[in-house]
């Protein structure tokens, strides 16, 4: 058993606390490599944000969890050698699937979990995240559970159609699984293809998607069933269309991929949302990079040479998304 309290990492209670407080959300980006761990840590540590690693079960079997665990210690003695004296930074699993899973990532030194029942019926959710609360609580490592569903792909849980969460479920929800924070959903989605063609409009200028608006109404409710609750968004990338151009220019293809508009984001992250979720946007950051050096100087075959650039090309990402959606910065 390790406590992540001895990694230097922390738990999520009082960074939501702050934000929810202090209208901003904390970053959550999920990471399977060194490259996108250092760029996550440099940004944060750059900026002063407050930070949520994410770990997948996908991720943890790419890149071995003891090794994960360790690149996540690495992560906090890197920060402060960047000079952050106090890093703020949260080891999380996400889209945790069983018990099990949970139980093993608590144990090994995770300060934060996610247990996702959302796609089980409403009474086997509850005791399902009932049970990982309990177990996690005993170690003060905070719990994030979720009730509707995201259409999309889910680690190992797939969608076709999304069912926003019912307002009406939150109280009784939350007060019998005892989880610390609640992932919803309100029209947001996993992976690059948010939404299908006949959902959006078309910008008639750039002849860009443009996608429906998220469910706003839908979060009010919840927010006025659950006061000063931490709500968390998944699939919140925003595709950005640079990065999509850039995949396609060099030899990609990615048609009529499409995110959820920054504006949006802003707008949660002055709310109860106090978590917002970012994976994709990274692997388009990365892929792109990669694409353009492979493009322009095929003969290139030392990986620094195009995964140097990718690692420049996700850290730029994620300052701008820290500063310029969801207002994190200067908050650690
Ligand atoms: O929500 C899904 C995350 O983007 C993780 O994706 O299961 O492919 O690692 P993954
Ligand atoms: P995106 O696919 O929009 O980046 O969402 C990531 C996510 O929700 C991870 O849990
Ligand atoms: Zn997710």
């Amino acid at each position: 058993m390790v406590s992540y309290k001895e990694l230097g990492l922390v738990n999520t209670r009082d960074m939501f606390a702050k934000a929810i407080k202090g209208g901003y959300a904390i970053p959550a980006f999920n990471f399977n490599n060194m490259e996108q761990l250092q760029a996550i840590i440099k940004a944060a540590a750059e900026t002063k944000s407050p930070v949520i690693l994410q770990v997948s079960k996908g991720a943890r079997n790419y890149a071995n969890p003891t090794l994960l665990r360790y690149m996540a210690q690495g992560a906090v003695e890197y920060a402060k050698e960047l000079g952050w004296e106090k890093p703020q930074i949260v080891l999380h699993l996400d889209h945790g699937d069983s018990f099990e899973l949970c139980k093993d990532c608590v144990d090994l030194g995770f300060s934060s979990v996610m247990i996702d029942g959302s796609a089980l019926p409403y009474e086997e959710n509850i005791a399902l995240s009932k049970k990982v609360a309990d177990y996690a609580h005993q170690y003060d490592v905070t719990v994030e559970a979720e009730l509707g569903v995201l259409a999309g792909v889910e680690d190992e849980v797939q969608a076709e159609e999304s069912h926003y969460t019912r307002p009406e479920e939150v109280i009784d929800f939350s007060k019998r699984t005892g989880c610390d924070s609640l992932a919803i959903s309100i029209g947001t989605s996993h992976g690059a293809y948010k939404f299908k063609p006949e959902q959006c409009t078309r910008d008639p200028k750039t002849g860009r998607l443009v996608p429906p608006p998220l469910a706003f109404d839908v979060l009010d409710a919840i927010m006025e069933q659950l006061p000063g609750f931490p709500i968390v968004l998944h699939g919140s990338s925003s595709v950005p269309q640079e990065y999509v151009d850039m995949i396609n220019k060099y030899g990609g293809k990615l048609p009529d991929a499409v995110g959820i508009p920054e504006e949006q984001l802003r707008k949660a992250s002055k709310s109860a949302v106090c978590k917002i979720n970012i994976d994709s946007d990274s692997r388009l950051a990365f892929t792109a990079a990669v694409r353009k050096v492979f493009a322009e100087k095929p003969g290139e075959f030392d990986p620094r040479k195009y995964c140097g650039p990718a690692r420049d090309l996700m850290t730029e990402l994620y300052k701008h998304k820290i500063i310029n959606v969801l207002g994190s910065d200067n908050k650690a």
